[in-house]
């Protein structure tokens, strides 16, 4: 996109030369599902494997960045594409200082997260869909969210009065009903592994 009167700079040290450094191939992994899937749970046990095996990352995570970041939004929909334009943004630049970044958000709508696919270079997006239907999340309801918005007392809440755009091709699905949180991270590790994000 050009700027008026703003101009581009290219710095000597670049994306490759940061990720060389790290001894890693920088990517996104962007977790997507409804509150209470799993997401942030799941995206925290992976970086946990990635550390390990001392890999750099970085989780940023929907409620963590609405602390700060984003804590001027909320959840109409005009600010949840402005949320997610934040994060795909910030992931992007982590990205180009060579970090493997997770991000674990509801990010709800399709558009927004095909924006951020397009904000990185191809192969660095993982769309990484934590599929737990809303009954369950319901039954789970480990932040009692769905309770509150059954009653009215939460508007616009994600399954409920908002919709949630599942994505249609994912990398990664991962059918979180009955599958344990150190499972469901290994998928994604094979994926990261048996597509070289892992050398
Ligand atoms: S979004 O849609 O991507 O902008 O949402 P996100 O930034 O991931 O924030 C989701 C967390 O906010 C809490 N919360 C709500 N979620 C959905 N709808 C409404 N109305 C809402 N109000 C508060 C909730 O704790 C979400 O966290 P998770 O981890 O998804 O349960």
């Amino acid at each position: 996109m050009e700027k008026k009167n703003i101009v581009w700079h290219q710095h000597p040290v670049d994306k490759a030369h940061r990720a060389a450094m790290k001894k890693q191939r920088p990517c996104l992994l962007w977790f997507t599902g409804l509150s209470g899937s799993g997401k942030s749970t799941i995206a925290g046990a992976v970086e946990h494997k990635l550390a390990e095996l001392y890999h750099h990352t970085y989780l940023m995570d929907g409620d963590n960045v609405r602390y700060g970041l984003c804590g001027d939004l909320g959840f109409g929909d005009a600010d949840r594409n402005e949320n997610i334009r934040r994060v795909g943004e910030v992931a992007n630049l982590m990205v180009d200082a060579g970090l493997i970044v997770l991000t674990a958000f509801i990010s709800p709508f399709r558009d927004n997260r095909a924006a951020v696919r397009r904000m990185l270079q191809q192969h660095e997006f993982i769309e990484v869909f934590i599929d737990t239907s809303i009954e369950e999340c319901e039954k789970r309801d480990p932040k009692g969210l769905y309770k509150k918005a059954r009653a009215g007392e939460i508007k616009n809440f994600t399954g409920i009065d908002s919709p949630y755009e599942a994505p249609q091709i994912p990398e990664i699905t991962i059918l979180n009903s009955n599958i344990s949180i150190e499972d469901a991270a290994d998928q994604v590790i094979d994926y990261l592994d048996k597509n070289g994000y892992l050398k």
